[in-house]
């Protein structure tokens, strides 16, 4: 084995060697390769926003950086991607911020608390400003860089029962990502949280190894999770999304001219998404609704009102994991009062 992979090499250095001598020319530059791996489909704001990421940094760099996306897990599933963008396998993903907390950076569990942001705008105050520069920051020690924060957008419920108070929640095993602000607030409402994969979701979904789930449109409509429920609670109780990682060592070996032009890439696929994101999940919802397989019902104010008593507690449950300082921080940014309703 071991002397056939050495005969193969010395056999591709002779063509390489055949090959210069053909070609005096000065050697062409090889391509820097980004392999961006990514979960979720590509019509959804992450899968559009790699796409975006791709085409503005392949054109502004003349071809020099290539980025090939993968998406849909094809080449690396939840609990796989983030060992493999350390080990350098790939260069750049986008997990949600709900994932990062078995890697050790728990705070970026904060988003995932209930009812904590009121809109887009009030989250963009948070992930467009120090806060948010000070949460990407706590990624270094782990050999990652954190280019930018993406939207996803606002979760709906979805049982094969209808989910309109708290009780209904009863017994039910529902599918999380694997954070533990996300397993409180599970149990809180009396349910059962599994964690699992989003590749695995739809199959358990439809096999009964979990009865619901959560998540914004986009994904539900996407993984096709509405086909395996009967009814989506547009509740809007959360939100998920996500942060742009680069493999630290990778990033800053780049010559800085590349670097930078990247960034920019950056920078403007991050408006880009950002921009489309809420078009993104009301265009799927209404595609759920459309589709007719899975009654959508948009909760009244008395019953969200009862959702956030439920909830609300999951903030001082998971302040010690979390950190109370972030928790605050983002408090001050958005001006959040957690006593309130
Ligand atoms: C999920 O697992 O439900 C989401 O994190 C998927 C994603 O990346 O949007």
């Amino acid at each position: 084995m071991k002397r056939s992979a050495i005969g193969f090499a010395f056999a591709a250095l002779m063509v390489g060697t055949a090959a210069l001598a053909q070609e005096p020319a000065a050697p062409a530059r090889e391509s820097i390769v980004i392999k961006f791996s990514h979960v979720t489909a590509k019509n959804t704001p992450k899968g559009e926003g790699a796409e975006y990421f791709k085409k503005l940094a392949e054109e502004r760099t003349g071809g020099r950086v290539r980025v090939e996306v993968y998406p849909n897990s094809i080449l690396y599933k939840d609990g796989e991607e983030l060992e493999m963008l350390q080990l350098g396998a790939v260069q750049m993903l986008a997990p949600s911020l709900a994932k990062f907390g078995p890697l050790g950076v728990k705070e970026f569990e904060v988003f995932d608390l209930p009812f904590l942001f009121d809109g887009y705008g009030d989250l963009h105050k948070v992930t467009e400003g120090p806060v948010g520069l000070a949460l990407l920051k706590k990624l270094e020690p782990k050999g990652i860089t954190g280019l930018a924060f993406w939207d996803n957008g606002f979760k709906v419920m979805s049982a094969n029962r209808p989910l309109r108070l708290p009780a209904d929640f009863k017994g039910l095993k529902m599918r999380i990502q694997s954070s533990k602000v996300l397993d409180q607030e599970m149990r809180d409402l009396g349910a059962l949280p599994q964690v699992t994969a989003l590749s695995e979701a739809y199959q358990a979904l439809q096999t009964g190894v979990v009865d619901g789930t959560e998540n914004p449109p986009s994904n539900l409509y996407t993984q096709r999770m509405h086909e395996v429920q009967k009814f989506v609670s547009v509740s809007n109780h959360g939100y998920l999304g996500y942060a742009v990682i680069v493999n630290r060592k990778f990033w800053s070996a780049l010559p800085a001219v590349v670097r930078m032009t990247l960034e920019g890439a950056m920078r403007d696929a991050t408006v880009y998404v950002n921009q489309v994101a809420k078009k993104e999940n009301d265009d799927a919802l209404e595609a759920v609704r459309k589709a007719g397989r899975a009654q959508v019902y948009t909760l009244s104010a008395e019953e969200r009102l009862e959702w956030k008593k439920a909830l609300l507690p999951v903030h001082r449950e998971q302040a010690a994991r979390i950190g109370r300082e972030t928790i605050e921080d983002i408090y001050r940014a958005t001006g959040f009062d957690p006593r309130r309703l």
